[in-house]
């Protein structure tokens, strides 16, 4: 993809970074001339293994390991990136996990880890960058919520709730930061090809696409371009926004 801007100078934190959407998205902002910092938690082979293809292209990366879920973890993280490169400009928070199951059989433990990494991460991330862009007076912060945060699914009951979660979140910090400079927005994908899904029976995939207007499954590239996007000078008139990027499955 060519674009007419460039991010470099720009430096980029994408919590999840290591595998899946995340690691498209650290891809094409690397891809952009930005340096990007590929947050993991468990995923050290894979991100330093994305770090290496990224420097080898000619672009600007770093891993960083630290559990979004843990806040004392996540200022450290952030602190770290400020005192390295004196900015951070955009923060994609990307980690989540999917802990699926109908509400009965749903463990308390499993509701909690879902919330404290799907919500509260994004909570923790969000406030330990906005002290440095608010300085900045300008940022991004794009959270990758869901369509089942829209639609609800039924399974997914803790998940759903998580992604929901983050439109309020969204909102408020978009009218918090706005008059800073600071632009928040949530991209909501439909059912994309990682990990997250590859579980999913060949019975359980052709009657989704059937609900698919644009008959596939979404690539993670289709989710990067637009983050790519929202952290772009084009969308610099966008905040508080949810994105759907679905294939038309919720419109
Ligand atoms: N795939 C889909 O269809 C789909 C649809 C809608 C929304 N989403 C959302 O898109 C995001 C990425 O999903 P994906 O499909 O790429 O899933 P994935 O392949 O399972 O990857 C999940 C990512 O989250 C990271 N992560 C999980 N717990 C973490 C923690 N406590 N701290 C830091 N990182 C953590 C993982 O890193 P480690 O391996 O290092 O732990 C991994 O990079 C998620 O928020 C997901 O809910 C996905």
């Amino acid at each position: 993809m060519s674009l007419e801007f460039s991010l470099s100078e720009q430096v980029v934190l994408v919590t999840g970074g290591g595998r899946g959407i995340g690691s498209a998205i650290c891809a094409q902002f690397a891809a952009s001339g930005a340096h990007v910092v590929v947050n993991y938690s468990r995923s050290a082979a894979a991100s330093e293994a994305l770090v290496s293809e990224i420097i080898g292209r000619g672009g600007s990366a770093e891993a960083l390991c630290f559990d979004v879920s843990d806040p004392d973890a996540v200022d450290e993280g952030i602190k770290g990136i400020v005192a390295r490169h004196g900015r951070l400009d955009v923060l994609v928070n990307n980690a989540g996990v999917a802990i699926d199951g109908l509400l009965a059989r749903t463990k308390v433990d499993d509701w909690k880890r879902t919330i404290d990494i799907n919500l509260s991460g994004v909570f923790y991330c969000s406030k330990a960058v906005s002290r440095q862009m608010m300085k900045q007076r300008s940022g991004a912060i794009i959270n990758i919520s869901s369509v089942i945060g829209e639609t609800g699914n039924a399974g997914q009951v803790a998940y759903s709730a998580s992604k929901s979660g983050l439109f309020g979140l969204t909102k408020s910090l978009a009218r918090e930061l706005g008059s800073r400079g600071v632009t928040v927005n949530a991209v909501t994908p439909g059912y994309i090809t990682t990990d997250m899904t590859s579980g999913m029976g060949e019975d359980a995939t052709r009657s989704l696409l059937e609900k698919v207007p644009l008959g596939r499954l979404g690539q993670p590239e289709d989710i990067a371009g637009v983050v790519l996007f929202l952290a772009s000078p084009y969308a610099r008139y966008m905040t508080g926004q949810i994105v759907g990027v679905n294939g038309g499955m919720a419109m």
